[in-house]
């Protein structure tokens, strides 16, 4: 457990205690995750407070959720009135939300059709049975999907199937058969792997479990070119790098012109918290799904739906100050980079951040723990950050405080 330091100001409630937490859990829960010794408790604007009352600057706001930070006035606000109304009504009718929601995606995506999901594996599932639901009414024989090394798209079967890293994969397989890995950024191994028994083709903007690295532009021209060359989607999972949090809708936004994919798969900010994921896709590749050819029983509820088209009308304003943000938080980082010799090289784009270090991160994740800070460590040698949209620069200056300190012990 850490201890009180000074970035814990919070004083102490009435709460139960955290190690009859993490003891009944040990006796009662998958043991899959290796969790770190915090039992949160509560969360306002930029902070989660332990059971013990301490406070914590979240840095990863529950891996991208918590896009605007805990306990946001208007998300409290809007669940409290849609809870009291209607929470769930399933997809066999109509319901006042969804179709808004969907209104909006259009609007901001410069795609077409929705379908909600509850998260983002799903949300690749779902694209997936796009990809090979389009493959299969051109020829039997046009199933293959092209993917990237490095990549993450999930952990149900589908999306684990086109997960660039083996080491998700390893205890599953086989997995699904034709799907073919590539490097990031090698148009030559691109060129190589597409061809007419493509479905289609797979890429994260900017990989996030792969430790914060971004496509180049042309790459993802590239990409779409093939895709168009031979008839095969183009599928964008923006689960972790879009939705805001590089400081664009979409991180495929960033490139001017931007460049269009057929399919979006999106989630974790969407309803800040309660599970939401969403397909966005244009006319063609919307038409591959027809009648009863999917679905889901949660998927797009009322409570989730309604909290997302709020967290859309509070983005439409945050995406300047996202940027903003974003570059003030990279530059000081970049100045810590000057001070301390095995940080290598600052990533990512607005809210999207990973520091590339020279040795295995872990011990600073813990660190910053007992600092009061709550950083990621992914692919062992990358810090990862993915703060609040709400962030402001007194959180930036108290971070890069915490981040010297926890620096300077090495
Ligand atoms: C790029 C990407 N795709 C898919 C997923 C899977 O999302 P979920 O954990 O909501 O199923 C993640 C989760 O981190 C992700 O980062």
């Amino acid at each position: 457990m850490a201890t009180p330091t000074s970035l814990h100001e919070e004083p102490v409630a009435a709460q139960q205690d955290g190690a009859s937490v993490i003891d009944l859990e040990k006796q009662y829960l998958l043991q899959n995750y290796a969790r770190y010794p915090l039992v949160a408790h509560r969360g306002k604007g930029c902070y989660l407070y332990d059971t013990a009352g301490r406070r914590y600057l979240d840095l990863i706001t529950g891996i991208g959720v918590n896009a605007l930070g805990h306990a946001h006035p208007r998300i409290v606000k809007i669940i409290r009135a849609q809870a009291g109304l209607l929470i769930h009504s399933s997809n066999l009718y109509y319901h006042e939300y969804q179709a808004p929601l969907a209104k909006k995606l259009a609007e901001i995506s410069g795609l077409q059709r929705s379908f909600f999901s509850n998260s983002g594996t799903e949300s690749m599932e779902g694209a997936l049975k796009m990809v090979r639901a389009h493959g299969h009414k051109i020829s039997p024989d046009k199933f293959e999907i092209v993917s990237l090394e490095n990549s993450f798209h999930g952990r149900t079967l589908g999306a684990l199937s086109i997960t660039g890293q083996p080491n998700y994969r390893q205890d599953f397989e086989p997995l699904l058969p034709g799907v073919k890995f590539v490097p990031a950024n090698d148009i030559a191994a691109l060129e190589q792997a597409v061809s007419e028994r493509t479905a289609g083709i797979v890429l994260e903007w900017i990989q996030g479990e792969g430790g914060i690295i971004s496509l180049n532009v042309e790459y993802a021209r590239k990409a779409r070119e093939l895709a168009d060359r031979f008839n095969a989607l183009l599928v964008f999972d923006e689960i972790q790098c879009g939705v805001g949090r590089p400081g664009t809708y979409f991180s495929y936004q960033l490139a001017d012109p931007p460049v269009l994919p057929d399919v979006i798969a999106a989630a974790k900010p969407l309803a800040c918290g309660l599970p939401l994921g969403v397909i966005t896709a244009n006319e063609k590749a919307a038409a591959s799904i027809g009648p009863g050819m999917h679905g889901s029983t949660f998927g797009g509820g009322a409570l989730a739906c309604r909290v997302a088209i709020e967290f859309f009308e509070i983005l439409d304003e945050l995406l300047p100050s996202i940027r903003q943000m974003g570059a003030s938080f990279r530059a000081g980082l970049e100045e810590l980079a000057h001070k301390f010799s095995f940080i290598k090289e600052i990533r990512g784009e607005g809210l999207m951040i990973g520091l590339q270090l020279d040795i295995p991160g872990k011990q600073f994740v813990l660190d910053a723990m007992e600092q009061g800070m709550l950083i990621n460590c992914t692919h062992d040698t990358v810090l990862r950050l993915l703060p609040p949209y709400i962030i402001t620069q007194k959180e930036i200056d108290k971070a890069m405080r915490g981040l010297k300190k926890i620096f300077k012990k090495k």
